[in-house]
């Protein structure tokens, strides 16, 4: 064949070397917490990175360097370190980024652990947050100064359900001299692949849609490996550019956060991600479906007030997201509205297929109430702010369709 291969035919194959693992089509799980060396030399010369020997899981490990090599692929990037969780994969990526007294630009509707990261972790640090609409280009381009060190966008916003112009952020940023890094997880490469739009780092939650049934937990980063790092403004990256040009970014990020930090992924988790990524494309074509049935379902039950889905023609980011995401769907997250918290509560006790539980991009329909969950702890100003009593969030799983709206439509008679 000689036609590049489908992204879902990747998300299947790429990488895969039977041969070499006794002929299993799998990457064989190595869980071993250190690796064996023949003779001192050579482990001397495995430290020193003259050997591509694998030293200690903390560093690198086959299982986890599989998973590395297919995503960065499946997002069109170069490299890709692979991490515990999404928000060890955002925090290094920024970390690496930024130091006491850098400033950055991030969009203002974020995943609330990367909001609290962002405004209030970060200032132990001495390093600000500039957040702007994401839908409103003048005013990120108002926020970059010259301390700013790079742009932060979601793909999808979780959960204000936004989709901002990457093509746009990403020339703008460029133009200022920073980088565009951008959270994935709510679109996955299936959809849209930042890279492709002039991002130049992506990072993912791959406890979502990749791994897809609930029971890894993981995150990666992603280099596109075009941004040009050697320039005044990173003049500290010199050594990392020195060494790797324009992969100084990932390259700096292994060694002085994913390896001093201790970020690494298990590897059995990075086995069940690549499971999960064998039936990814199919899992994301019925998700995208399902989505936007129930979507419709719930628009016309008289019970909800209100539906945010991007995938309605009236959407303002409808356009976008047709646009960005190739035509096709809108991902599998939308927020609908009830009369108040207590209608939201009865209805979420009284689903009986339905999860009510934190995480999205599950096999399985899950939904939560924000408001009294994830941002129970947020000050009371902020958590108004970010959220409200009246909305759930919705995460539309591969399940039949009408045991889906069946069990929604039983349980809002009781709402
Ligand atoms: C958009 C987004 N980014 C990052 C994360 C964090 O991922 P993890 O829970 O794997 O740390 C999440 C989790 O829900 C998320 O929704």
């Amino acid at each position: 064949m000689n036609q590049p291969l489908h992204f879902d035919t990747r998300a299947i194959h790429e990488g895969i070397k039977a041969h070499e693992w006794e002929g299993s089509t799998l990457p064989p799980i190595f869980q071993t917490a250190a690796h064996f060396h023949d003779t001192a030399a050579q482990l001397g010369q495995t430290f020193a990175g003259e050997r591509p020997d694998h030293i200690y899981m903390r560093l690198t490990n086959p299982t986890n360097r599989f998973l590395e090599e297919r995503l960065a692929s499946l997002e069109s990037g170069q490299a890709a370190v692979v991490t515990a969780s999404g928000m060890a994969a955002i925090s290094n990526a920024c970390m690496t980024l930024l130091r006491a007294g850098d400033e950055f630009v991030a969009s203002s509707s974020l995943f609330m652990s990367t909001y609290t990261l962002f405004t209030n972790i970060f200032k132990k640090y001495d390093i600000t947050v500039r957040l702007a609409d994401p839908l409103n280009l003048e005013a990120i381009a108002e926020q970059i100064t010259g301390k700013t060190r790079f742009v932060y966008m979601e793909t999808i916003t979780n959960p204000g359900m936004e989709v901002p112009n990457l093509k746009q952020i990403a020339a703008l940023a460029h133009e200022n001299g920073v980088p565009l890094m951008v959270d994935n997880t709510l679109a996955s490469p299936w959809l849209c692949r930042p890279i492709e739009l002039g991002a130049d780092i992506v990072v993912h939650s791959t406890t979502k849609y990749f791994s897809g049934h609930g029971a890894a937990l993981g995150g990666v980063v992603v280099d596109a490996g075009n941004f040009n790092w050697d320039t005044d403004r990173f003049a500290d990256f010199a050594p990392f550019t020195a060494q790797k040009g324009n992969l100084a970014f990932i390259h700096r990020l292994f060694k002085e956060h994913h390896v001093n930090f201790g970020t690494t992924a298990a590897p059995f988790h990075s086995f069940l991600t690549v499971l999960g990524l064998s039936t990814m494309g199919v899992r994301m074509e019925r998700h995208m479906t399902n989505a936007i049935q129930t979507a419709r379902f719930l628009r016309e039950h008289p019970r909800v007030s209100w539906v945010n889905f991007i995938g309605f023609s009236d959407h303002p980011c409808h356009g976008m997201a047709k646009k960005q995401f190739d035509d096709k769907g809108f991902g599998t997250m939308m927020t609908f509205g009830l009369a108040d918290q207590d209608a939201c509560f009865r209805l979420v006790d009284n689903l009986s297929m339905i999860l009510n539980l934190a995480n999205l991009g599950d096999c399985k329909t899950l939904i939560i109430h924000p408001y009294s969950s994830q941002y129970v702890s947020f000050p009371q100003d902020l958590k108004d702010r970010l959220a409200d009593p009246c909305l759930l969030r919705f995460s539309v799983g591969i399940e039949h369709i009408d045991d889906i709206c069946g069990d929604l439509s039983a349980a809002l008679e009781k709402v």
